[in-house]
């Protein structure tokens, strides 16, 4: 909801208050943002000292005031929301506002970007028109809420109503300035193997924490999505606030404390060389940053997002539907595989009940290992003399759908797509553009290289029978030019995703990129799932599927059971620990099932039948942390039903010691008035007992053992 009291201006969803008010100089100031407060004219209660403080000779001194969308160089001398160098060659400039509109039950398009859509909430939309008459500078802000969310999203569209050329060097979608106070922050960064590790540091003034990716894509190096904490939050105690960007190319998000301790927090496009040239009477848009507001820790927050982010931003019907339970052949037979071998594998994986094979990378253009091919979506007849389309048909008579790996935005020098079109790679004219991975990256800046890959997908997936494909991404961006490149190359994927998702709305895609490195909300607006890490080590997807649920659902957090030992850590786990991790997520396998043991053959049954059994709770449950593998020795989470009749608890343990018996672990978020059964056991327990006394995990006595456990209300 958004009311107007006086000069005030007042937004509620479900729970918290976001409150600004215009002052008598129209400046737009921001008064609270948290747990919710009673509608006034809060433009009339400034405080005294910042009164005192607040002048300088002729003005306010907006140095001493938390803002909505500050400027840079006008008595405001820190982190600006946005930079632009305008007509007389200098980069002041002051905003004020020119008005402002409320769009009841309006959520707003951003063009060329995803964003969250109304679903079947209830929306509103604020429009606040802020001017720069001096440089003929005008910029919206977009703020919408949710009633039925602790969520506030907010993006920024900059006008140049002058009638000349200005540049803009940054515009970042939010920025919030928190009051005085004590403030860590928490983010995810990573490398390949280990994306979205968990940091959190406490803020001191002067420092400024700058959480970024300048790698061309969201990146393994720095996640999207940020948290601002108070000191005492945990996952049920404290105040969170969620930062996610809605953006899948070079992010920034900023945070410092300044010489009055207020905390500035932005978040947005990454200024490192960005610039951006606005023509007169031209218009930029920001991606959208996604705040969350929690009283209660960080697993509130985090339920809130998972809500949000399956209801109101993907868009695929997958989103809404059980995931099919695959075998993917990578770790299995990486670049050697033979159409025999391929399906011998099918013929297993059909005999346990794995429902889709997914073909991964070497299946096109002379493509034997990552030297050559990429960029010749073409099938390698020599490899498959059935070709897609007859593999797929063989699939499906062995009762098996079919899936296929792509890596559209790549090309390899040795291809003939290269040798063609050599200057449909990102590249500057001076120099020769840096090989990753043997590969180039295609210029999705220019509409023939887009249209040429939705041309070269399309041909296939109409061609074959394909029902899930996996969108790869194996390399950072270097050699960009000038001209905010990387948002243009971002632009450019998005016009692919968006064309190709809607063009094939039946097919599941799967995000990857080098692992997880593009694990972000923009994927998840196209795709329903991502690929989480090349890491397929159940011990260290314990952290990396842990942190990735701060903000991800865990239905899109794509998880496999792989060969042991393991391939990224040579680590040897059970069959059992390996499958009791994957649950958490879209469920498949990634190894060579032709070797395993009928033994083992009879566990990988006995484990699809359950994830089937288990795949509606996780994907529409409410899901809880319970032991947090970054402090303990143990890893715990619950998925609850929304009506709280079903849970699911996991532990996993992740070294065995001597002369130990393990703590009960506490369920959350089920009904303690009501009895549960454990359906592996058939043992029934009270729900006030498994929530205040909790139930002790059992562990065979081994490092890296886990214990699950499937709760039922008792009727
Ligand atoms: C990187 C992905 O993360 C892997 O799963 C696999 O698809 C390879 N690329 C193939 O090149």
């Amino acid at each position: 909801m958004i009311t107007q009291n006086g000069k005030t201006i007042h937004l509620t969803g479900r729970e918290f208050s976001y409150v600004m008010f215009i002052d008598e100089f129209n400046n737009l100031l921001h008064f609270h943002f948290g747990k919710k407060i009673a509608d006034l004219d809060y433009s009339l209660m400034e405080e005294e000292w910042t009164q005192a403080l607040g002048f300088v000779s002729d003005r306010r001194c907006l140095d001493v005031y938390q803002q909505e969308y500050p400027s840079y160089g006008y008595t405001d001398l820190r982190n600006p929301a946005y930079q632009v160098k305008n007509k007389f060659g200098n980069m002041v400039s002051s905003l004020t506002v020119k008005d402002y509109v409320i769009q009841n039950g309006e959520v707003p398009e951003i063009s060329g970007m995803p964003a969250l859509y109304k679903g079947n909430c209830h929306a509103d939309t604020l429009k606040v028109i802020l001017e720069d008459v001096t440089i003929g500078l005008e910029v919206h802000l977009l703020y919408t809420v949710f009633e039925e969310y602790n969520v506030i999203a907010r993006s920024a569209v900059l006008i140049n109503k002058s009638d000349e050329n200005m540049c803009i060097n940054s515009a970042y979608s939010a920025s919030v300035d928190f009051p005085q106070g004590e403030y860590d922050v928490i983010h995810f960064p990573g490398s390949w193997g280990r994306e979205r590790d968990r940091v959190r540091t406490h803020l001191t003034m002067g420092l400024k924490a700058e959480l970024e990716s300048a790698r061309g894509g969201s990146s393994a190096q720095l996640n999207p999505f940020v948290m601002i904490t108070s000191p005492d939050a945990d996952e049920v105690h404290g105040e969170v606030y969620g930062f996610a960007l809605c953006y899948s190319g070079n992010h920034s998000t900023v945070a410092k404390i300044d010489q009055f301790g207020f905390l500035r927090v932005q978040q947005g496009l990454n200024p490192h060389q960005f610039e951006w040239f606005l023509g007169a009477g031209e218009t930029f848009e920001t991606p959208q940053s996604i705040i969350c507001y929690s009283d209660e820790g960080f697993g509130k927050m985090s339920r809130e997002y998972h809500d949000l982010i399956r209801n109101n931003l993907m868009r695929s019907k997958w989103a809404d539907k059980d995931r099919p339970v695959l075998i993917n052949n990578w770790e299995g037979t990486y670049f050697k595989f033979t159409e025999e071998k391929l399906l011998a594998m099918a013929d297993k994986a059909a005999a346990v009940g794995i429902d889709l094979f997914v073909l991964d990378d070497g299946w096109f253009g002379k493509r034997d290992d990552d030297r050559s091919g990429l960029g010749d979506w073409f099938v390698n007849r020599k490899k498959l003399p059935l070709g897609i389309d007859g593999l797929a048909a063989k699939m499906n008579e062995k009762g098996l759908k079919f899936g296929l790996w792509f890596e559209p935005e790549m090309v390899n020098p040795d291809s003939d797509l290269y040798r063609a079109h050599p200057d449909w790679a990102v590249h500057v004219e001076e120099r020769n553009p840096v090989l990753s991975r043997h590969q180039l990256v295609l210029d999705l800046s220019k509409d023939e290289v887009c249209e040429y890959i939705i041309r070269v997908v399309s041909d296939i997936l109409e061609n074959a029978n394909i029902e899930y494909v996996k969108w790869d991404m194996n390399r950072q961006i270097t050699d960009m030019p000038c001209g905010g490149y990387n948002h243009k190359y971002t632009l450019g994927y998005y016009k692919i995703m968006s064309t190709i998702t809607e063009r094939f709305p039946h097919i599941l895609f799967e995000g990857c990129s080098s692992g997880g490195a593009r694990f972000d909300l923009g994927v998840l607006a196209y795709m329903p799932q991502i690929w989480a890490s090349d890491n397929s080590d159940a011990v260290a997807r314990l952290k990396i599927q842990y942190a990735t649920s701060m903000c991800y659902p865990i239905s899109t957090i794509s998880s496999h059971v792989t060969a042991s030992p393991n391939h990224q850590c040579g680590r040897l786990t059970s069959l059992k620990t390996r499958a009791d991790v994957a649950y958490m997520g879209a469920f498949g396998y990634e190894l060579d099932i032709t070797k395993m043991t009928e033994e083992e053959l009879a566990t990988v049954k006995e484990q699809i039948k359950l994830d089937k059994k288990l795949q509606t709770l996780m994907r529409t449950g409410d899901f809880y942390r319970i032991l947090d593998p970054y402090e303990t020795n143990y890893c715990s989470w619950e998925v609850v039903s929304k009506d709280r009749k079903k849970a699911f608890l996991f532990v996993g343990r992740v070294l065995t010691k001597a002369q130990t018996k393990e703590a009960p672990i506490k369920l959350q978020g089920i009904d303690e008035s009501k009895f549960y059964r454990n359906v592996f056991t058939g043992k029934e327990y009270p729900g006030s007992m498994l929530m205040h006394r909790g139930i002790r995990p059992c562990f065979k006595w081994e490092d890296f053992a886990t214990d699950i456990f499937m709760f039922e209300v008792v009727e």
